[in-house]
């Protein structure tokens, strides 16, 4: 298999606008991000993921652009961009910037200039017809908004104020490739391609039978081709990384975006796990995770997350944020960063950060949530209830500002945070990781040097010996003549572990595990609440 720097790398996202806030005005900031970047260096990632800081109205917290040559106001400037780039290669790290390109904001001066009048010259820059479909979009009840001005529907497959461009308009695409070239020639790393398996919209726009079941929305006919013009007129000129983001994708179709013959992209994110199990279903997860494998190993590179600035946080949501919140959070690490795919962490996982439950819809910010909310209280439904529902997968679980000490508002800001501070953050926060050695932060920080380390975490063949033990999950990566054995108890009990004849034969040593004291017991493994072990065979 092909040895690349993105396969072996460990990336961080940073959410900018909850991560830390430089100047008091509630947001954070990149300026902020310049001064947390050797904490970021100190945990060993090699790649941070950048959410979107483009000029924005933020209705959907900047993933609608309304220039893509601006920073917004609230991140702060094109100077402290260059800066923070300059500061990021500085400490021997890359960026990557999160990209929208399926849509733009309603107040970009092209769908301004599209929607004044139906023989404007940009009027084909975006998607108009008489009539709407029955689609839904993902954030409201109708993909098509009605624009009294010139009489006619506009499609979003997002909220109204996101308007798709349409990518069958040459000039669009044109436009698009020249603004990535911008940014690729400023020295940034690569893009996280945001909504990218949407571009392309079926003929004719036909109704669907069920229009909740939005996969309409994604991988339509077209798409591979602007993908592959976008890798030929564009990526493909740089040494960088791609990430997209396909959501409704089996293995076959996925391989089709990163198979290494296809010159697309390199990598995706694939959403069986985050958008498709609500939640921990073991057997499943296990199933999903030999499909992909089996789907992209030697052909194609895949990604590893439990959690992103749109799911609810891993230990929260899949795992065990109270009991064992310690042990949970390393254990679903563990998984993470010895699963086959480029590990991503999350800001604020490495610390064990928790999702919230807010009393008020109006504490809040979530578009998707507050569409969804309001749209159900509308059908006469108990307002408490809907909340109710909707907390679990609020995306705001995630948005959270960072929480870095015990002091007001976790440290993040002096001012008033944007989106309120997890309660919590008296207990879980930045400073008293680094200062406990048994803290979720040095387990991510040796993980993360296992991974530099040991390219058998990397390259190794994976092989599952547990699919259908709904507790114990183990397996093993193989590289040459080094063998790795993984086994985790996801479970609030203790579970035995009968390893099978060929693992048992084999030396054991243990490289890294969430229990002091583990005892090694010939072929039964006694595993605790939550523990995880890698050991290497010999
Ligand atoms: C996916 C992004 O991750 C999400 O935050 C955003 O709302 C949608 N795409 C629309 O751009």
């Amino acid at each position: 298999m092909k040895r690349t720097w993105w396969k072996e790398a460990v990336v961080y996202q940073v959410y900018w606008r909850s991560f830390f806030d430089s100047n008091g005005d509630g947001y954070g900031d990149l300026e902020g991000l310049i001064q947390k970047l050797d904490y970021i260096r100190d945990l060993g990632v090699d790649v941070i993921w950048l959410n979107p800081c483009y000029e924005s109205p933020d209705k959907d917290n900047g993933y609608d652009i309304s220039d893509y040559y601006r920073i917004m106001d609230k991140a702060g400037d094109m100077a402290t961009f260059d800066r923070l780039l300059h500061e990021v290669h500085k400490r021997g790290m890359k960026l990557i910037m999160d990209l929208v390109v399926n849509h733009t904001s309603d107040q970009h001066p092209w769908f301004i200039e599209s929607r004044s009048s139906k023989d404007n010259p940009k009027r084909d820059w975006y998607i108009w017809r008489d009539k709407p479909n029955n689609w839904r979009s993902y954030f409201t009840p109708s993909a098509w908004e009605y624009d009294e001005q010139t009489g006619q529907y506009y499609f979003h497959s997002f909220a109204v104020e996101q308007p798709d461009l349409n990518w069958e308009n040459e000039e669009v695409r044109e436009e698009i490739y020249k603004m990535m070239r911008f940014w690729l020639d400023k020295g940034i790393d690569g893009f996280r391609l945001d909504a990218i398996a949407l571009l392309a919209k079926p003929e004719g726009f036909p109704d669907a039978e069920n229009p909740y079941d939005i996969r309409y929305l994604t991988n339509n006919p077209g798409v591979h081709d602007y993908l592959q013009e976008m890798n030929e007129k564009v990526l493909k000129h740089y040494d960088i990384f791609t990430v997209g983001e396909v959501a409704f994708v089996s293995p076959e179709e996925g391989l089709k975006y990163v198979g290494e013959d296809r010159n697309e992209l390199h990598t995706l994110f694939h959403f069986e796990v985050c958008d498709e199990m609500p939640t921990w279903d073991p057997i499943r997860f296990k199933q999903i995770q030999k499909r992909w494998y089996e789907g992209l190993w030697g052909k194609g590179w895949n990604s590893q997350f439990l959690n992103n600035h749109d799911h609810t946080r891993q230990v929260t949501r899949y795992g065990n944020d109270k009991q064992f919140r310690v042990e949970s959070a390393k254990l679903l690490a563990t998984l993470v960063h010895t699963l086959p795919g480029t590990p991503y962490i999350y800001q604020g996982e490495e610390i064990g950060m928790t999702g919230v439950k807010f009393d008020s819809i109006d504490d809040y910010n979530d578009i998707a949530m507050k569409n969804k909310y309001a749209e159900e209280v509308a059908k006469g439904r108990d307002p408490k209830e809907v909340l109710e529902s909707l907390q679990l997968l609020s995306r705001d679980n995630s948005r959270t500002p960072m929480q870095w000490d015990d002091s007001e508002h976790a440290g993040f800001t002096t001012g008033t945070p944007w989106l309120k501070v997890n309660p919590n953050y008296k207990e879980i926060n930045v400073k008293q990781a680094l200062a406990d050695p048994n803290s979720v932060y040095y387990y991510y920080k040796k993980l993360i040097q296992l991974r530099k380390q040991n390219s058998v975490m990397v390259y190794g063949t994976f092989r599952d010996f547990s699919e259908n033990d709904p507790y114990i999950y183990a397996y093993t990566r193989e590289l040459d003549d080094i063998r790795w054995l993984i086994v985790l108890n996801h479970c609030d009990n203790d579970n035995v572990y009968e390893l099978p004849e060929e693992l048992a034969s084999a030396h054991r040593r243990l490289l890294l595990g969430n229990y002091t004291d583990v005892k090694e017991e010939g072929a039964t493994l006694h595993m605790r609440p939550h523990e995880a072990r890698i050991y290497a065979l010999q």
